[in-house]
């Protein structure tokens, strides 16, 4: 199998979570992209969706299924999206996408975080793909300097600009052994929208594609 078919199969397996009848968090990225797909195969079973990016709520509409403003929704039974690295204790990066704003409130709505990764996503220690850190256009340089400050080296995301109109720092060089410290520290930063770091609302059950099918852990 192609990686794109692991991803597939593991956008496609996520659909056993989905509840009859509810609104389903939908996150972004190649392999939620899949996951919309199998959704469209049963979108007449379920209220609505939950973007959290526009370039999902494009495809989602595309397929006629209805999004929603998440203002208006009260609660999630469940999200599926993806990840650009996950841990055994089910911390993520995420954001490779630049959606980790939304994704990261979706996830706080939702009661059941699914997510769908392939093998290769799966790490021992987070750092090696760089930590997507979203800010707000002037506070770019200040919050470089204090990402510089914890050993990272920050890398402006050049022509990118967020859903939400903001900037995104990529951090390389971090060995990230405590998630939750870090999420939390660098989250206090002024003029930090979010980071891309997943540790205190991780998820809560991982689907693995990997070459001998999709492996549950959670
Ligand atoms: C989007 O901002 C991200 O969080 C994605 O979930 C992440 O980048 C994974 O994307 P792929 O499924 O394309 O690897």
């Amino acid at each position: 199998m192609t990686e794109d078919e692991i991803k597939k199969a593991v956008g496609w397996a996520a659909l056993e979570y989905v509840i009859p009848g509810t609104i389903v968090g939908v996150g972004s990225g190649s392999t939620a992209s899949h996951f919309v797909d199998a959704l469209a195969s049963i979108k007449h079973q379920i209220e609505g969706a939950i973007s959290s990016s526009d370039t999902s709520t494009t495809k989602l509409e595309s397929f006629g299924i209805p999004v929603l403003d998440s203002n208006e929704v009260d609660s999630l039974d469940v999200y599926v999206d993806g990840a650009d690295e996950i841990n055994s204790y089910m911390q993520m990066i995420k954001g490779g996408g630049a959606a980790l704003t939304r994704e990261k409130v979706i996830a706080a709505i939702a009661r059941t975080f699914i997510c769908i990764v392939d093998i290769n996503k799966q790490v021992d220690v987070l750092g090696k793909f760089p930590l997507p850190v979203e800010v707000i256009p002037m506070a770019r340089s200040y919050v470089a300097r204090e990402l510089v400050k914890l050993g990272g080296l920050p890398e402006y995301r050049q022509n990118v600009v967020t859903d939400n109109g903001n900037v995104i720092l990529d951090v390389h060089n971090l060995i990230i052994t405590d998630a939750m410290a870090l999420e939390s520290y660098i989250n206090d930063i002024a003029g930090v929208v979010t980071i891309g770091l997943f540790a205190n609302r991780c998820a809560d059950v991982v689907l693995v594609g990997t070459q001998e099918g999709v492996k549950v852990i959670g």
